[in-house]
């Protein structure tokens, strides 16, 4: 492993996201070697902070995260920090980018940084296009070394805005330049995707219309929306969850097989996937998609979200979405997939199931016991739990020759699991290396806005009658509903 040398400058680096993630993951980089002292930070926002308060700052990130103990006084702490620099900066003054052009010169010449520069927008879309611009513009974008830009959803809030959006950010810096980030990309069992299916033979040649019968998502959370109303109240789990996430891992389940698991030939199968989505008509959206927003809990103790602190007391914003999504790839034409996710749901578990057909026949169907076979289930548990189940039949042990179900199951131990490198870790690995396998290409985020585009569209003519499930179940009635019609139900059922 060789140690990069990059500049960070972080955009929002007073912000949550660079506190309980980014200096996390750059701080075991560092422990594991891949940064050493040939890289610098800057971390930029309006607040007028030095450089002193900075090191604590990020000192007491690497602290609160720590799994191991007294890791914010540690040596390795200290030396670390000192490679943090803080600017304070605001996005729309020309006079501050100069400023950091500056700094950010004498950093490349102080640690030998090579004109390398990563510029990581952990901060609200609106200012990206201004930044991108600036950076651009005030020669920030070195010509002797790498530029690349981190992104952050949400990007845009429908296609239109997606567009904007990254027509701004494409002035200054190509695609190639981009790394839009969605942290399920970065997600150990999530990559493990291609791993299962075209790794195995056993697995592979299942994979198609004439094996599955139907596909199951479900990314549940016990959590409420805790302090981000101002956020949600704009979004919703459509926007949060389905647009990035959820089809992001429908396109990595449904893709034909790459030719090679590089970058380019993933982008253009995940691509090729989404397109084979099927775009549903206003009257198909409302038949195929449910939302929902949570009530009170049964015991009254947690509160509905319209009286979370900010929400509107009318609130329209959607916390639980399931749906019923339709593809045309060649290999899966005709197996539905059904995705749900939500807020204070009844456990925080993420999961996929693959659900293969009946047998065509049954020869125990006459024996004694007048045995039916269960279906088998491929199940992956992506998080918190990392494994995987295979429901298959057995003889049942008795007298009779009866069949019953058994679960195959893996499951990573937690020490494993420790070893398993945090999504927001890998991605800026990946990120350093150029590596942008794991990263949304424009034509998938695009595409995935077409998707749910309708969805969002047909719900907001419509008055939702919220809300409609009580906290710490998995959501509204309607969500078994629409398996119960197609004579199908939730594998995953708490
Ligand atoms: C984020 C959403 O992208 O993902 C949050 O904005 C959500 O609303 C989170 O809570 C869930 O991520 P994870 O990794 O905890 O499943």
């Amino acid at each position: 492993k060789m140690a990069q040398s990059a500049l960070f400058i972080i955009f929002g680096g007073t912000g949550d996201l660079a506190y309980r993630k980014l200096y996390p993951s750059l701080f075991r980089l560092y422990e594991k070697g891949y940064l050493k002292d040939d890289f610098a930070v800057i971390g930029t926002a309006r607040r007028p902070w030095t450089d002193e308060h900075y090191h604590e700052v990020v000192m007491n990130a690497i602290a609160d995260d720590g799994h191991e103990s007294d890791r914010t006084n540690s040596e390795l702490a200290h030396k670390f920090a000192s490679h943090f620099y803080y600017q304070s900066h605001n996005v729309n003054d020309t006079e501050h980018y100069v400023a950091l052009r500056n700094l950010a010169d004498k950093l490349d010449a102080k640690y030998n940084l090579k004109g390398n520069r990563i510029y990581y927008l952990a901060m609200a879309p609106r200012f990206f296009g201004t930044i991108a611009g600036h950076l651009k513009s005030e020669k920030l974008i070195t010509d002797h070394g790498y530029n690349r830009l981190i992104i952050e959803k949400p990007f845009g809030r429908d296609l239109q805005t997606a567009k904007d959006l990254n027509d701004a950010i494409s002035a200054a810096f190509s695609e190639e330049q981009i790394y839009r980030i969605d942290h399920y990309l970065g997600k150990e069992a999530i990559q493990s995707i291609a791993a299962l299916r075209f790794g195995n033979e056993v697995i592979g040649s299942l994979w198609n219309k004439a094996h599955i019968d139907n596909i199951q998502i479900t990314l549940a959370e016990s959590l409420g929306v805790e302090e981000r109303a101002g956020y949600y109240e704009t979004a919703g789990a459509l926007r949060d969850m389905v647009q990035n996430h959820i089809l992001q891992i429908v396109s990595l389940l449904t893709m034909e097989e790459p030719k090679a698991y590089t970058a380019s030939e993933l982008r253009d199968r995940k691509v090729e996937a989404l397109r084979n989505i099927k775009i549903y008509s206003p009257e198909e959206a409302l038949q195929n998609f449910v939302r929902g927003q949570y009530g009170e809990d049964a015991d009254h103790e947690q509160l509905d979200y319209r009286h979370e602190e900010g929400t509107d007391e009318n609130s329209q914003i959607e916390t639980f979405v399931a749906g019923k999504l339709e593809t045309e790839s060649p290999s899966l034409a005709g197996v539905p997939i059904y995705v749900r996710t939500g807020k204070r749901l009844a456990q925080k578990s993420t999961q996929i199931s693959i659900v293969f057909k009946d047998l065509k026949q049954n020869i125990f169907a006459n024996s004694e016991s007048d045995t039916k076979l269960a279906q088998n289930v491929l199940t992956l548990f992506i998080e918190p739990d990392q494994g995987y189940r295979f429901d298959i039949n057995v003889k049942s042990g008795e007298q009779s020759y009866g069949v019953m179900p058994i679960h195959l199951d893996y499951h990573k131990s937690a020490a494993k699991k420790a070893k398993v490198p945090e999504a927001y870790e890998k991605l800026i690995h990946d990120a350093l290396d150029g590596n942008r396998t794991n990263f949304a290409h424009w034509h998938e985020v695009a595409q995935a806005w077409r998707i749910v585009d309708v969805v969002r569209k047909t719900w907001d003519k419509q008055d939702a009658d919220f809300p409609n499930y009580v906290s710490g179940t998995m959501g509204p009635e309607a969500a078994e509903e629409l398996l119960r019609r197609d004579h199908r139900t939730w594998v995953y059922n708490p």
